[in-house]
């Protein structure tokens, strides 16, 4: 147990999905995930662990941003000893050739701040991906036939955005697109020698205002929860 993860020790695996929404985590371990049950409930932010060709996988909730996030990646890695951590969750595209349901694989992710901006003080850290993760990401993508697009994002504080003119600087400098969480998992990730990737799908759009629907939302993420699969395991045939 650690402080908001109910599970017992060996109850997580070494190979963790991140997704923001708890119940998201739900819906990928029951739909993925073989022998799954639960291993976590603290604060509704569930977790549970199954296996997937039989490897064992975990899947747990991380809540919104990364502040909440940072809680959930410290206690996986110092508590249970996780080594591998893919987020799967949803972004808001920032270019015209990135469309709705695209997989975004984040090479890189730029933040005003983080949670770990205390420690960092002056330095403008680089978050980056895993390679090995990122290019077996790449190939499952390509692989599956599913549109998707390698580069940096942006990991922002708000939802409610008030600074359109930082969007333009961004959107400028070839960012693909926005979400709220990666930059701090690849910093902590840094920090302890562990692996990250997120592997985003396009939900809405920022220079149009499309958007995806619930049930397309739905259909859309499965092809990112299984080339986050694949990622993790490339030695195991796309199943
Ligand atoms: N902003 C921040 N996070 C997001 C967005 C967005 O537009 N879409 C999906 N996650």
């Amino acid at each position: 147990m650690s402080l908001h993860i109910g599970a017992a020790e060996g109850d997580i695996a070494p190979t963790v999905l991140l997704p923001g929404d708890p119940l998201r985590a739900k819906w990928a371990a029951e739909t993925f995930l073989d022998d799954v049950r639960q291993v976590n409930a603290v604060r509704g932010m569930l977790g549970f662990t199954g296996t997937w060709a039989g490897h064992p996988v975990t899947v747990q909730g991380s809540g919104m941003g990364m502040a909440s996030l940072s809680i959930y990646v410290n206690e996986l890695i110092r508590d249970y000893g996780v080594k591998r951590i893919l987020r799967i969750g949803s972004c808001g595209a920032m270019q015209p050739h990135v469309g709705l349901r695209d997989v975004v694989l984040a090479q890189t992710a730029s933040a005003v701040s983080t949670p770990s901006a205390t420690i960092l003080r002056e330095l403008s850290f680089a978050p980056c991906a895993d390679w090995g993760l990122l290019r077996a990401a790449a190939r499952a993508a390509e692989t599956r036939g599913t549109r998707h697009h390698v580069g940096g994002i942006y990991s922002s504080d708000t939802f409610y955005d008030e600074r359109p003119d930082l969007t333009e600087q961004l959107i400028r400098h070839g960012t693909l697109a926005v979400e709220m969480e990666a930059a701090e998992l690849y910093t902590l990730a840094a920090r302890h020698g562990v692996q990250a990737l997120a592997v985003l799908t396009v939900s809405d759009h920022l220079q149009t205002g499309a958007a995806l629907d619930s049930g397309a939302r739905e259909r859309s993420f499965g092809d990112m929860v299984q080339i986050a699969l694949s990622a993790a395991f490339p030695e195991t045939p796309d199943i």
